[in-house]
């Protein structure tokens, strides 16, 4: 990341496995056949990722960053009406680099479905697994406990290769709210919100592989040949198909093996500008879940200073 660019991330963190991401040329440092058992079958890329996102400005390079150390080698991101004009000038490295392809999504509302079938449509054949999250959502590996093997780089894309069997591997949400913060603090979402609800989301979001898909969906699809998509412990999850959509949710929810750290309000005065923009929050559950109980900091084990 160039310097400037990462002080407008507003922090001056590394990322653990990213000392390599000052260069400024194309080669893709964070593509490679070394991890064992990844089975790319012959696509340029094993794992990438869909996004759409909408004024994200502030947080779409600690996202990017993160998500490249995490494994994910490409990145599709649909920009649904973003306002500013610095989009080009904070993705264009990494568009030069061949790391981020950018477009727009394809309608003015209900956008997120529409804009992931276009991506399966279009690049779908490129990639092994997609991931198809949102820009305040951060998909990891949960940190192995003592004793256990400590991951090596691009730890995402070694815990896929485990699932490669099944269509899509359903991922859990960890819920996170203001950690008590009225505006938004400078530095990393990852270090400034650190409370959560105690228990995971039943929520997913899906790693899918998109040979598999016949048609996407939001939080899930559905797959060639009525397949069923897995959880993290490789649970099928029911799909009744007599009520047509997939299930957005695994039950019980669990966060074991996979989670995604999802920043759903971050500060209250953030909380409520996208309540007003998008009514996306019921602002009495906001109340409620403003202060989550809980202090998480698995985020940092792949973060260092
Ligand atoms: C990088 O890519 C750009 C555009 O695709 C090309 O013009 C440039 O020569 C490439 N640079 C290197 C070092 O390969
Ligand atoms: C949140 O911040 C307010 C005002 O700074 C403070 O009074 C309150 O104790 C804090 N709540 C928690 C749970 O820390
Ligand atoms: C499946 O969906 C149908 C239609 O919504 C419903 O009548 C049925 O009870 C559901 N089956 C199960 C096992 O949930």
């Amino acid at each position: 990341m160039k310097a400037g660019a990462r002080a407008m991330v507003g922090a001056v963190l590394m990322m653990v496995c990213c000392s390599d991401s000052n260069q400024e040329d194309n080669s893709s440092s964070y593509s490679n056949d070394e991890i064992p058992g990844a089975r790319r079958h012959n696509k340029e890329f094993y794992l990438s990722a869909a996004a759409v996102f909408r004024d994200e400005d502030e947080y779409l390079l600690e996202w990017l960053e993160f998500h490249l150390c995490m494994g994910v080698e490409h990145f599709f991101l649909y920009n649904h009406h973003s306002k500013n004009e610095k989009i080009d000038e904070l993705l264009g490295p990494y568009i030069r680099r061949g790391i981020v392809t950018l477009d727009d999504a394809v309608c003015d509302v209900h956008c997120q479905v529409p804009t992931y079938q276009r991506c399966m449509d279009d690049h779908g054949h490129r990639s092994r697994w997609m991931a198809f999250i949102d820009i305040d959502e951060f998909l990891m590996p949960s940190p192995p406990s003592q004793g256990q093997e400590q991951p090596g780089a691009f730890p995402l894309r070694a815990a896929l290769t485990s699932y490669e069997s099944h269509p899509a591997v359903l991922v859990n949400w960890l819920t996170f709210g203001s950690s008590n913060h009225t505006k938004n603090p400078p530095g990393l979402v990852l270090e400034n919100y650190i409370w959560r609800a105690e228990e995971p989301s039943e929520v997913v979001k899906s790693i899918a592989q998109p040979d598999r898909v016949q048609v996407a969906g939001g939080h899930n699809h559905r797959y060639k040949n009525d397949e069923p998509a897995v959880n993290e412990k490789k649970q099928e999850v029911f799909f009744n198909h007599s009520s047509g959509e997939p299930p957005s949710v695994s039950r019980p929810a669990s966060v074991d093996i996979l989670r995604i750290h999802h920043y759903r309000t971050k500060s209250r005065e953030h909380a409520f500008h996208r309540f007003e923009r998008d009514s996306i929050f019921r602002l009495n559950d906001f109340d409620n879940e403003d202060i989550y109980p809980s202090t998480e900091l698995s985020q940092m084990e792949w973060i260092s200073k």
